[in-house]
């Protein structure tokens, strides 16, 4: 499939499968410091956090516990409304917990600053965030993100679990979509 989607509906690679596997690792290394001795409840956004969940967790070398949730800031477009819904909450309590949301990427920061308000007033004992891709807009926006994996230009990606109308999520890599295909 990667010939014909890269001519055809990605623009260009932004980051390789191979950049993402080695920046999965070096995370994963940050992360078996930082919370050695200490408890790790990774919280996932759906979708678009899946692959770096399964390749995050499968990374650390250490016992980890994933749940998960899914917010809704898009609808179908490729502009961030600010306006947050919760469309699948946690199954567990986290009161006490040692929270690492795990993010796709961080655009606006609008959907992340809410989540990580929300987690916090749950009772959580720490709440870090955890994000593979950061856009510049996202400066702006004063919500602190501990582990980055890429800083990316603005353009609109898919791939590693990002998408466009449910589609790319399964790319391997990160691309730009070509502009025909959204506009
Ligand atoms: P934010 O609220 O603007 O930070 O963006 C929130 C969500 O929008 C992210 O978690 C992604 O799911 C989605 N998003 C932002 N930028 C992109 C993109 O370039 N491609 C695909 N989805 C994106
Ligand atoms: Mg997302």
């Amino acid at each position: 499939m990667d010939q014909k989607v890269i001519g055809n509906d990605i623009e260009k690679v932004v980051v390789t499968e191979e950049q993402l596997k080695a920046k999965v690792k070096e995370l994963a290394s940050r992360l078996e410091v930082d919370y050695r001795d200490r408890d790790l409840l990774m919280v996932g956004v759906l979708k678009g956090a899946i692959m770096a969940m399964a390749d995050l967790s499968r990374a650390l070398q250490r016992h980890v516990e994933m749940d998960w949730m899914a917010v809704s800031s898009y609808g179908s477009g490729t502009k961030s409304s600010g306006v947050v819904r919760i469309l699948k909450d946690l199954d567990r309590d986290i009161t006490g917990r040692e929270v690492l949301i795990v993010e796709d990427i961080v655009d606006s920061g609008l959907t992340l600053s809410w989540l990580k308000a929300n987690l916090e007033s749950r009772g959580a004992k720490s709440v870090e965030v955890l994000a593979i891709l950061r856009k510049p807009e996202a400066a702006k926006v004063d919500v602190k993100v501990k582990y980055i994996g890429f800083e990316i230009p603005t353009d609109f990606v898919v791939g590693y679990g990002l998408d466009f109308n449910e589609k790319y999520r399964n790319l391997p890599f990160v691309g730009v979509l070509a502009k025909h295909i959204y506009s």
